[in-house]
């Protein structure tokens, strides 16, 4: 039998909420190395939403991912049941987690939507675990 998913995706005006969130954290990014601004917006299963932006540093290898930060924030304010992430970046082409953030993301949600904004405007949806496949559990 199929596994059926612990989240329901999140609707249309939910969705563009969150791509607005997202928008609206990325324009405060600190990325002045790689100026490549990153904003996440995570809707957690009881509704709150919690956005935070890439910050880079000087000693680049401390730099911290937007969705990871983002991730932090809601956990430590309680929250462990994510519904869905969007996520917008600069550039031309649209948005994609990196390989550390799809497994933070799985960690606590694998069934969550994952809204992948695009530059102009339009995104896709997909799920943390369709993005990691063969993901790592304990
Ligand atoms: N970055 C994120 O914030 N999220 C990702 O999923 C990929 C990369 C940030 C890290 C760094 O500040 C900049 O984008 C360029 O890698």
């Amino acid at each position: 039998m199929e596994r059926q998913p612990d989240t329901q995706p999140p609707d249309a005006a939910t969705v563009a909420e969150l791509l607005r969130a997202a928008r609206e954290v990325q324009a405060r990014a600190y990325a002045p190395f790689s100026k490549f601004a990153v904003g996440a917006a995570l809707l957690t299963e009881d509704g709150r939403v919690f956005a935070a932006c890439n910050v880079e540093n000087s000693s680049y290898g401390l730099s911290v991912c937007a969705e990871r930060a983002a991730v932090a924030a809601a956990v430590a304010a309680g929250a462990l049941r994510f519904r869905a992430v969007a996520i917008v970046v600069s550039g031309d082409k649209p948005a994609t987690p990196c390989g550390a953030c799809r497994q933070v993301l799985v960690e606590f949600s694998p069934d969550m939507t994952v809204v992948l904004g695009a530059p102009d405007g339009s995104h896709s949806l997909t799920t943390a675990a369709e993005l990691l496949p063969g993901f790592f559990r304990l």
